[in-house]
């Protein structure tokens, strides 16, 4: 029986906080909508105290979303916490998500507090959620880089007070797959009551690791991911929730953990995202863009066109995509041009298909892409 993997959206907190992005509160209740028929389990809607607007998307996911946890972000204050408890008053299964950093440059640049007293702001800050709910996650803020003597020490407290979901964020994208997988193993191994509580990742992207990191997080028991549509988020962005899903389900062999996603609206949501942020998907972004599942050169096109599973590890149709898709460039072949033409309902003889593919090659020269009005120019003139 495969083992549940818990996923945390936190495309309208961390990924609203990417640049130059801010959504209405129309655009987070549709976002909100589309998260919660695609089966995440957690909504993380806003930071409640750091703005009217924060608190009012929380406040209204929580209302009218009832099939999901809403969750609101909190520093380990209790006003924070008052603040968080009021705008989710309305949801079903309320989360807190309160916490503090671990990592020595964090208590001393940032905090300016010892590992005690920040140990002991953290237990208060979960003792005091527990007032509106027992629904706590305790983010341990860039524990990538944190003394792990320390951060089994946090987490052990931290479940003795309440907290039920234990986040170890890497917050600066610091780590590598192997270190990450590590970590988590090590809580697991030296937390005498981890069986208490979830183990959650939290991945940036500034090395470009948040997916292999936070798929090697649950290698090393980790049971909830937190992620965002497209990778949005601070700086280089957050986990992308499509490549995370589609590797459980395409790696099965290795994860042998299941999800609530709908496999076949990512797509969907992708562009929904990508439409309301304004923060365009790359072409080359894996599974949701639009070079994904495209094919330029004349040995792939070859490849695809006898058996798509020659390039491809991921039918299109599984993410809501319409098909592969053949491009026309210099780099094709023969293959390739027969196919479009024919599905453009032209078949010729080898001969006048030979004359063809010698003009066609003359105008993929000097085009990056040859497309059907230039095919059928092609084809009506000798
Ligand atoms: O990256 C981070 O550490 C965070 C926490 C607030 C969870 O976003
Ligand atoms: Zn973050």
């Amino acid at each position: 029986m495969p083992d549940r993997v818990f996923v945390f959206d936190t495309t309208l907190r961390d990924g609203e906080q990417s640049p130059g992005v801010r959504l209405s509160m129309s655009q987070k209740l549709e976002i909100g909508e589309a998260l919660a028929q695609l089966g995440v389990d957690i909504i993380e809607a806003g930071f409640p105290i750091s703005s009217p607007g924060d608190f009012e998307a929380v406040n209204t996911l929580a209302k009218a979303l009832k099939d999901v946890q809403v969750c609101g972000l909190t520093r380990a204050r209790e006003k924070d916490i008052d603040v968080a408890g009021e705008a989710l008053k309305p949801a079903s299964n309320p989360r807190i998500h309160t916490g503090l950093g671990v990592s020595d440059n964090h208590l001393q640049f940032k905090l300016k507090m010892s590992r005690e007293e920040a140990l002991e702001t953290g237990v208060k800050a979960v003792k005091h959620a527990k007032r509106y709910t027992d629904n706590i996650e305790y983010f341990m803020e860039d524990s990538g880089r944190a003394d792990r003597s320390y951060v089994y020490k946090v987490v052990e407290e931290v479940i003795k007070a309440g907290a039920t979901t234990i986040n170890v964020p890497d917050t600066t994208g610091y780590t590598l797959p192997m270190e990450y997988r590590d970590l988590m193993a090590g809580i697991r191994e030296n937390v005498p009551n981890i069986d208490k509580a979830v183990l959650s990742c939290h991945c940036h992207n500034d090395l470009g690791m948040a997916t292999a990191n936070t798929l090697a997080g649950v290698i090393g028991g980790a049971r909830q991911v937190e992620v965002t549509v497209n990778g949005i988020g601070e700086r280089a962005g957050n986990t992308a929730l499509e490549e995370v899903a589609m590797a459980f389900v395409i790696r099965e062999d290795l994860f042998n953990v299941q999800t609530r996603i709908q496999c076949k609206n990512l797509l969907a949501i992708s562009r929904l995202v990508s439409h309301y942020t304004g923060m365009m998907v790359q072409r080359n972004k894996a599974v949701v863009g639009a070079n994904a599942y495209a094919h330029s050169s004349g040995i792939h096109q070859d490849g695809v066109l006898k058996e798509r599973s020659t390039y491809e590890i991921i039918d299109p149709a599984m993410v809501g995509a319409e098909k592969s898709e053949i491009i026309l460039t210099a780099r094709s072949g023969r293959h390739g041009l027969k196919h479009r033409l024919a599905e453009m309902g032209f078949n010729f003889n080898e001969d006048r298909f030979e004359e063809i593919y010698s003009k066609f090659i003359e105008v993929a020269d000097k085009k990056t892409e040859v497309l059907d009005d230039d095919l059928k120019e092609l084809v009506t003139t000798r």
